[in-house]
């Protein structure tokens, strides 16, 4: 079977895809699929062959042309962080082309994609808590005041549509609102203000395979820094990731339990990570967020929890392929 496996895109994760697709490319078995890893950026969809030649990616029925044959994929495998690969724009393109793919479909990425709307959703569901929270947009007036009024500091401020904490500040005082409005600003038109919540973080990937949903490991996030930022979730070290999370095990099975119904009611495909935390003094579980592209890198938390459940990448990442192609 011929498999594109997509990585790059147009946002800051740009370099944690390219980390994400070597992982993926080392573990899908080459007995079973032709593996072309495709670069997605501004520039060009771009192949290049093992003796370094390049080919573009014809855009009208994503195809390759290469020595006169014309290649055409039976599934992509989408290792986009960001757009336009978690945010519903590749989805919808493949949709249109009807071409499988291994993640959440448009609705469901779009949706996720942005936090604001997202918690707005899940916490319609009333399956776990949501934080409080406000929305504010570039092209509309703002008053940091009244902000400061809804919401108990310390509060998280976040571009709406990022990932990998790019433009995200933690502000315990009212003085650095405004500078952490501004520097999320510059990463998206539009930001989440929402209340920190202390407890423990806690992670895990659900997925479904055969058939069947699946949970992975549940991750205890311990980090050093003053929340899990860019450089704690990617150099080895800063953090520390405890799989399986040393917790009650009511605790973990209320994890699985709640993440497995936002993996039904958000209806996701593939492989999706959601990110909790729990409040312990208070026993109250939050949600933060639903991940429908989560890193694959060798220091990410998916594959840390594969290894943890005795499985190999590649049964896993074949797994996912098949259940896509289904
Ligand atoms: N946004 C990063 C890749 C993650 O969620 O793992
Ligand atoms: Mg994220």
């Amino acid at each position: 079977k011929n498999i594109a496996l997509v990585a790059g895109g147009y946002s800051g994760e740009y370099v944690i895809s390219v980390q994400s697709a070597v992982t993926i490319e080392k573990n899908l078995d080459s007995n079973k699929y032709a593996v072309y890893k495709i670069i997605v950026t501004r520039e060009g969809w771009t192949y290049t062959a093992p003796d370094g030649k390049q080919y573009e990616v014809d855009k009208n029925d994503f195809s390759l042309l290469i020595d006169g044959n014309k290649i055409k994929f039976d599934c992509v495998f989408i290792g986009i962080h960001g757009t336009p690969g978690e945010d519903g724009r590749l989805q919808g393109y493949f949709e249109m082309l009807d071409i499988p793919y291994t993640s959440c479909g448009m609705v469901t990425s779009a949706l996720t994609f942005n936090k604001s709307y997202c918690n707005k959703v899940v916490a319609a569901f009333n399956v776990v808590n949501v934080s409080k929270s406000a929305h504010i947009f570039s092209n509309q007036p703002y008053n940091t005041q009244d902000i400061l009024q809804q919401l108990r500091l310390p509060v998280f401020v976040k571009p709406a549509e990022g990932g990998s904490s790019i433009g995200m500040s933690k502000v315990k005082t009212a003085e650095e609102l405004q500078p952490a409005i501004d520097k999320a600003f510059k990463e998206d038109t539009q930001i989440l203000i929402e209340e920190f919540v202390k407890g423990r973080e806690l992670t895990i990937g659900v997925y479904r395979a055969g058939g069947e949903l699946h949970v992975l490991p549940m991750t205890e996030v311990v980090s050093s820094k003053e929340f899990f930022d860019y450089e704690a979730k990617y150099t080895p070290g800063v953090s520390n990731e405890i799989t399986p999370a040393p917790v009650p095990a009511e605790i973990t099975t209320l994890v699985q339990q709640t993440a497995s119904k936002l993996y039904n009611l958000l209806n996701c495909k593939g492989i999706t990570r959601i990110d909790f935390i729990w409040d312990e003094a208070n026993n109250k579980l939050f949600f933060l967020e639903a991940n429908t592209m989560p890193g694959q890198s060798e220091n990410s938390l998916i594959p840390q929890q594969v290894r943890a459940a005795g499985m190999t990448l590649t049964d896993f990442y074949g797994a996912v392929l098949e259940e896509a192609m289904k």
